[in-house]
């Protein structure tokens, strides 16, 4: 059985007071529910020294937006995997289309970045999803498959075991457009069986597959409620913590 996961991406959102408020909202929010599935927040870096504190001793983990694919060294802006590790962040989110489109990464730095990810026992959430025109010509399978093979598929077996999959149509993202229940599901369950293909069934069946895009309060039911769908990864819903927790108890299983 694989347990659910919620992510909060809270992206360029936040500044120090406003951000202390929500994590502890959240926290507040957390407190009186059981049976919760797991939880992950993405706060933007700078708070996440900080935020380990106030996670500490919670089952609330924290998780990064990004980190660069070196070791250390002259990479002025960025911060390595083994920083994120060092501070106890869980995850990372790689791949993300907004990274893709606005700082142009490619399927081959994100490979980097996934492989050095396991490398610093950072467990890697790696999106992939189509654009509006893509789903329109129809060539969807064939862009997903390609981002999955590009990024994901040359990694060993077991390194392969520490990933976490997030489809992300980007026409859904930030748009109020959700992929339907079977839109969903029907995405999900292919890129299971190319796990399968590119391993094997039970690898294909420990792999959590996330949905995110325009996940809310009120679809968020439906769309757990899918086979292949074992969670969501949710950005603007996150940034309230009142929807942001409706969000988690739909995926209590
Ligand atoms: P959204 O973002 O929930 O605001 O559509 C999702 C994401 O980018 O991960």
């Amino acid at each position: 059985m694989r347990n659910k996961v919620v992510i909060g991406n809270w992206k360029m959102n936040k500044d120090n007071e406003d951000a202390l408020s929500l994590i502890i909202e959240i926290l507040y929010q957390n407190k009186s529910l059981i049976d919760l599935p797991e939880i992950g927040i993405a706060p933007p870096a700078i708070y996440l020294s900080h935020f380990t504190e106030k996670l500490k001793n919670t089952n609330i983990y924290l998780v990064s937006q990004n980190a660069y694919f070196k070791d250390n060294g002259a990479f002025t802006g960025e911060i390595s995997f083994s920083m994120l590790n060092s501070i106890g962040v869980k995850y990372c989110i790689l791949g993300h289309s907004e990274r893709r489109q606005f700082f142009n990464e490619t399927d081959a730095e994100i490979a980097l970045k996934v492989k050095q990810s396991i490398k610093c026992k950072v467990l890697p959430v790696f999106c992939c999803g189509e654009s509006k025109d893509q789903r329109q010509n129809d060539s969807y399978f064939n862009v997903i498959k390609t981002q999955l093979e590009n990024s994901l598929f040359k990694l060993s077996k077991e390194d392969f075991l520490n990933v976490t999959i997030a489809y992300e149509p980007v026409w859904a993202i930030g748009t109020g457009l959700t992929a339907s229940a079977n839109q969903a599901q029907e995405m999900h369950a292919f890129i299971r069986n190319e796990i399968k293909k590119a391993y094997n069934s039970e690898v294909a069946e420990e792999i959590r597959i996330l949905y995110g895009g325009s996940v809310n309060a009120k679809n968020a039911e439906e769309l757990f409620a899918c086979n292949d769908v074992d969670g969501g990864l949710v950005g603007g819903s996150s940034l309230n913590a009142i929807d942001f927790f409706e969000i988690i108890k739909a995926a209590r299983s």
